[in-house]
């Protein structure tokens, strides 16, 4: 019976964790907001769609083709644009890349 419940308990628990993973990675995704001189240009406000909309992470020739590689290409755009994002909240916008477009095992 304490056995059971004990399983139990641990099926409930860990969808939410992967979930709440991805909804923090959503919020941090759609709330970014930096500066960047592109070309030469200076602009502000930039989000994560300003150079790629979202069917870049669809496409067929993406560059992404495994979780590791979804990471250090969120890590990738992170430095480059002097985003501040901790380690922690890399994987969570990768997660939510991942739940929303790419699929990909971790
Ligand atoms: C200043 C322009 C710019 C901004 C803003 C930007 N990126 Fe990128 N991103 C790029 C470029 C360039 C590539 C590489 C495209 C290529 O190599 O084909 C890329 C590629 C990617 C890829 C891989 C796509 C694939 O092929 O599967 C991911 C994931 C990604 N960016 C995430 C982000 C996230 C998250 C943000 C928001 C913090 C962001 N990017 C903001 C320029 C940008």
């Amino acid at each position: 019976m304490y056995k059971s419940l004990l399983v139990a308990g641990a099926c409930l628990v860990s969808p939410l964790l992967i979930a709440a993973d991805a909804e923090n990675g959503a919020e941090l995704y759609h709330e970014v907001e930096v500066d960047a001189t592109i070309q030469g240009e200076f602009r502000a406000g930039l989000n994560c769609e300003s150079c790629h909309d979202p069917a870049i992470y669809s496409r067929e020739d993406r560059r992404v083709t495994s979780w590791v590689k979804l990471e250090s290409m969120v890590e990738r755009c992170n430095t480059n644009l002097d985003v501040g994002w901790f380690p922690e909240d890399v994987t969570d916008v990768a997660a939510y890349l991942n739940e929303t477009y790419y699929k990909l095992d971790r």
